[in-house]
């Protein structure tokens, strides 16, 4: 096998490794895809200072994110059916997250359950809350998370309604899976992948089926999601889910100044500058490019974090830069994941760290914490 080096490096072995209707679920983005690719493509456009003769000894990535020491300003962030990567894969990334000291999140629409992760896991995770019209199946949501020790819960705005992926759609990705034989002959050269399925029992989603009120089994399951996405989400919701949760609340999904105002006022402790990797808005701003505008809004009333695009340790630091207190990655675990289970995850975050911590030596710079805007060339940010 070829050196792993890059978080590139990871997607075409994860492509090779994962069954094609996985890859591509992971892999894509709404319709042209044109905002996936600006989520990428703008932070490629940002140009660091490279500064010499400045003393680069004793350099550190600590940081925090609401309070939580994290050893660099990384976490994983929600994904769903991320176990479809590789076999139990939120448990695996939750534990490669915890090696690397970095918070990790599981998505209301993953395959190990919340409980399933809080058993297998030592460090408090935190959940991530889509809003169902069922609301007593929110409050069930909300109490399993707070009974599993979850230290943060993480509301996603901006999926009221799905965004269209055209592969999905083509490769038949539904819940079940929709057997066709490009699919079935497509599995054949999976071994790897379905050894890791065979040798475990989490392959629905873990924390609806049999807990959703009428959703036992995959066919009941596939009714159910497809009318519960709520459309009349508002914020008196966000203030209800607040109350109910009661601990730190993160808001994610804001790519605008005017929601961020709103989200400021909400009284949560983060937001994310998210467009959902490209996955919901096509034709939106990149999350990077819609960054600088919120901080400014948000004048330090809560932590704004950002995840979109970020595929390198020099991506983080560039939203560093811009004044993000956190970033989040996706797709970049997700290859890691579907490429070597724990072990990719693992890398994928070793990958980014080195990185970042070379980066931020070149631009001059020995502590995360002095980061700004100071490391960027003038007129590209
Ligand atoms: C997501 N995302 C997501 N977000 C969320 O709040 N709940 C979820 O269940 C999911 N599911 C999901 C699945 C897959 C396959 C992807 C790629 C993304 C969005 C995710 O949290 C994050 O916003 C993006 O992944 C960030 O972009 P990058 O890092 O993937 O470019």
């Amino acid at each position: 096998m070829a050196q792993l080096l890059t978080i590139e490096d990871l997607r075409l072995l994860a492509k090779r490794r994962v069954p094609r209707m996985f890859y591509d679920y992971a892999d894509s983005g709404a319709w042209t895809e044109s905002t996936y690719r600006a989520n990428e493509a703008d932070f490629a456009a940002i140009k660091l200072r490279q500064r010499v003769a400045v003393d680069m000894t004793n350099r550190t990535l600590a940081s925090t994110m609401i309070g939580e020491q994290v050893s660099m300003p990384v976490a994983l962030a929600p994904t769903g059916i991320a176990g479809m990567q590789h076999a139990d894969g939120e448990i695996l990334a939750a534990r490669a997250a915890a090696r690397a000291g970095v918070p990790f999140t599981l998505s209301t629409m993953s395959v190990c359950s919340i409980e399933d992760v809080a058993q297998n896991t030592d460090k408090p995770f935190w959940f991530q809350l889509y809003v169902m019209r069922d609301r007593a199946f929110i409050e069930r949501l909300i109490d399993r998370a707070k009974a599993a020790g979850c230290s943060a819960l993480m509301l996603t705005l901006d999926l009221q309604i799905l965004g269209q992926r055209h592969k999905d759609i083509r490769n038949g990705l539904s819940a079940p899976p929709k057997p066709t034989i490009a699919n079935l002959i497509n599995l054949v050269f999976k071994p790897r992948w379905c050894m890791g399925m065979l040798g475990t029992k989490r392959r629905s989603f873990g924390n609806i089926v049999g807990h959703a009120t009428g959703v036992g089994d995959m066919t009941s399951l596939s009714a159910w999601t497809a009318e519960q996405f709520d459309p009349t989400l508002s914020w008196d919701d966000v203030k209800w889910i607040k109350d109910r949760w009661g601990g730190k609340l993160i808001l994610k999904g804001i790519l605008d100044a005017e929601d961020a105002e709103l989200a400021a006022q909400s009284g949560a402790d983060a937001l994310i500058v998210s467009n959902h990797g490209g996955r919901q808005l096509d034709g939106a701003v990149s999350s990077i490019a819609a960054l600088p505008g919120i901080v400014e809004q948000v004048g330090g009333r809560m932590e704004v974090w950002m995840d979109g695009g970020v595929r390198s340790g020099q991506d983080v630091l560039k939203a560093v830069a811009l004044g993000a207190r956190g970033v989040l990655i996706g797709r970049p675990f997700l290859y890691g994941l579907g490429a070597m289970g724990e072990e990719g995850v693992k890398l994928a975050l070793d990958i980014i760290r080195k990185e970042m911590d070379i980066t931020m030596a070149l631009c001059g710079k020995r502590d995360i914490q002095d980061v700004d805007a100071s490391i960027l060339v003038k007129g590209k940010a």
